[in-house]
């Protein structure tokens, strides 16, 4: 059996025990913006990444590292508070490792959450954005011997976000007065923000917004056929030499923590509707 499977079998039987008969139907990633809304699940079981088998413990910056169960929208759903990042030093399987135990047992949607600095000079600090593609500038972590049992060798990314939900998701923000924008994510290693010629490239190549995660975590899920839907908060923007404004990861967070209430308010709605 492949090492990574064994692994996967071992810290999916473990939080199966955990979760004492509850079967979640939505994975959700509770990047930078979505914070909130881990005090929102109700009838919570919470466990710590460290004491899955296999896990390491979280380190990014705003990042906790718990696995939360329960209740949201009148859905179960297994929520995960932090995200393992490239720019940490981890190798893409363990970038993923979340997310195939998360499918192992039984997830059907995968909900992403994600900061972001726009290139997309329509799009202000604060602002979310439902993303509608990506292009992906991380090692794509299927690279390997594939997974079978996960998927297949050469998986379409056609349809990466899934469109039933995103017109969900355009009708509840409008119906929540909610603005949101839409546009395609890049993401990148970091953990060095972009310099200017980097935001200027990452627009030329059809970009609206850059982060260091996301990609990874939606490649592995569309590999298993799961439908995701991803959505950044935008909390700084491209800016040139010269101008008045240093990248901040404090400020970063901060603005993440802003937009995190309408976030978790729209995620709410839609997963109602699941
Ligand atoms: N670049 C890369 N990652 C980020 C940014 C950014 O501007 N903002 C939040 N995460």
């Amino acid at each position: 059996m492949d090492k990574r499977a064994i692994v996967i079998e071992e810290a999916a039987a473990f939080l199966s025990s955990w979760l004492d008969g509850r079967k979640p139907i939505a994975g959700i990633i509770l990047g930078s913006g979505l914070g909130e809304l881990a005090n929102e699940i109700e009838e919570a079981i919470t466990i710590p990444y460290v004491m899955v088998p296999g896990f390491p413990a979280a380190t990014a910056v705003g990042h906790k590292g718990n696995f939360i169960c329960g209740k949201l929208g009148g859905k179960c759903v297994l929520a995960m508070q932090g995200r393992y990042h490239y720019y940490e030093g981890y190798p893409m399987d363990t970038v993923v490792l979340p997310i195939r135990v998360m499918i192992k047992l039984g997830i059907k949607y995968l909900l992403v959450s994600n900061a972001a600095g726009a290139m997309n000079k329509s799009f202000s600090i604060g602002d979310l954005m439902l993303i509608r593609d990506h292009i992906n500038l991380l090692p794509n972590p299927l690279i390997g011997p594939n997974l079978d049992e996960f998927g297949p060798r050469f998986p379409d990314m056609t349809c990466a976000y899934d469109l039933d939900l995103q017109d969900r998701m355009l009708k509840i923000a409008k119906k929540q007065g909610v603005k949101l924008q839409r546009g395609v994510y890049v993401s990148c290693t970091g953990p060095t923000y972009e310099t200017p010629a980097e935001y200027a490239f990452y627009k030329a190549i059809g970009g609206d917004d850059v982060g260091m995660s996301v990609t990874p975590e939606v490649i592995v899920a569309r590999h298993a056929g799961l439908r995701v839907l991803g959505m950044s908060v935008i909390t700084d923007v491209a800016h040139e030499v010269g101008d008045d404004y240093v990248t901040d990861e404090n400020e970063i967070v901060r603005q993440a923590d802003l937009a995190s209430k309408k976030m978790t308010s729209l995620f709410r709605e839609l997963i109602s509707t699941l």
